[in-house]
């Protein structure tokens, strides 16, 4: 079993030096990853998943001085050393140590060495993994330097306590929350199509925080601020009930397996907190590319007294038709997979 079962987005860290080398060999471990994406062939797209996986846990290690008087009398393989340096990573250490000998098997092109399931497993836990690996070691060079320049000028702290928007942004127009935004392509896009608008984003992702930044500051969008926290916390810790014109969640983590779904964001707590939060009229948008995710949702969001689904008894809405709908990084993934992107639009009643 993979250790993703454990996984909770880690909270961004206070602000770190990382080493070159470490920085490098995090960059190759994210290319590398990309590149397996594109593999057709299961062996290929394993190999390449399971090398970004060992890339990411080299930067760790080289990103933490070496403990005073470990001589070693042999080397160590990086899954070795990785749970010294980083003892959170240690089942995600053992567990690629595990798959060495798969990948050596489809390395050396022994037929059927890995099922087209088993590559796409492992690329998904290769993605969780490089995840966790630049939380622990910080971030990129360019996402550093953004976050140092930027954050005073788009970034909200978090505090327990509910935050003016009307003063936050000068002035009081609708507000727009998109939770989970990634690495913010499409927060920033309608904050720029939308300036009479404020858009305010949440997101747990360091590096996809800096991306934010560095690209809001390129495009001098005034309309933009970013909490760096937990959605949940700030739904029901900053946000007033009410306040709200809109809140987006696009494409979640689906967390498919079953024993993993409690993980899932869109609980019955999420939807009675974010419908409490939108004013009258105010929409709650949700889109998947997850089928089981997707029945679920809208079971949950029908479940809701303070919700109409503007689809009507249909269920789903065509995302397409949505003024300012931009197709996100994980949509276009997911669609490169087949997968059938849902979406789901309710209004406060
Ligand atoms: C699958 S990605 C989708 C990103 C983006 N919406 C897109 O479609 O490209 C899910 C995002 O939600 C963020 N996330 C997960 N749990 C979160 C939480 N509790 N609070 C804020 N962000 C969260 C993750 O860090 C990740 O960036």
């Amino acid at each position: 079993m993979s250790p993703i079962a454990e996984v909770r987005p880690g909270l961004p860290r206070q602000q770190c030096r990382v080493a070159p080398s470490a920085l490098a060999l995090m960059e190759s471990a994210r290319q590398g990853l990309a590149a397996a994406e594109d593999e057709q062939s299961a062996s290929a797209r394993y190999v390449s998943a399971h090398l970004a996986a060992l890339r990411a846990a080299a930067a760790v290690v080289a990103a933490r001085a070496e403990p005073p008087g470990s001589r070693r009398r042999r080397p160590q393989s990086v899954w070795e050393l990785l749970p010294k340096v980083e003892p959170a990573l240690r089942e995600w250490a053992a567990f690629f140590a595990a798959g060495a000998a798969k990948r050596a098997a489809a390395e050396a092109g022994l037929p059927r060495a890995v099922s087209a399931a088993e590559a796409d497993d492992l690329l998904r836990d290769a993605e969780a993994f490089v995840s966790l690996a630049e939380g622990a070691l910080g971030i990129t060079p360019g996402q550093q330097r953004a976050l140092d320049q930027h954050w005073s000028r788009f970034g909200v702290d978090f505090e327990p306590q509910v935050l003016d928007l009307a003063q936050l942004f000068g002035r009081a127009a609708a507000p727009t929350l998109e939770i989970g935004f990634g690495n913010g392509e499409h927060l920033l896009e309608r904050a720029l199509a939308r300036p009479e608008h404020d858009f305010l984003g949440v997101e747990v992702h360091r590096p996809g925080i800096g991306h934010l930044l560095l690209a809001a500051a390129n495009a001098g969008v005034r309309n933009l601020r970013v909490i760096a926290h937990d959605a949940i916390e700030v739904l029901r810790l900053q946000m007033a009930p009410g306040s709200l014109h809109e809140v987006q969640l696009l494409f979640p983590d689906p967390w498919p397996k079953k024993r993993h779904h409690k993980r899932r964001l869109v609980q019955p707590e999420f939807v009675a907190l974010a419908a409490s939060r939108l004013g009258p009229g105010g929409r709650l948008h949700l889109a998947t590319d997850w089928e089981p995710y997707a029945e679920e949702m809208l079971r949950l969001l029908n479940d809701c007294s303070l919700l109409a689904n503007c689809a009507g008894t249909g269920g789903f809405i065509d995302g397409a038709a949505l003024e300012g709908r931009r197709a996100t990084r994980f949509e276009r993934r997911g669609e490169r997979l087949g997968h059938q992107v849902r979406e789901l639009l309710y209004q406060r009643r």
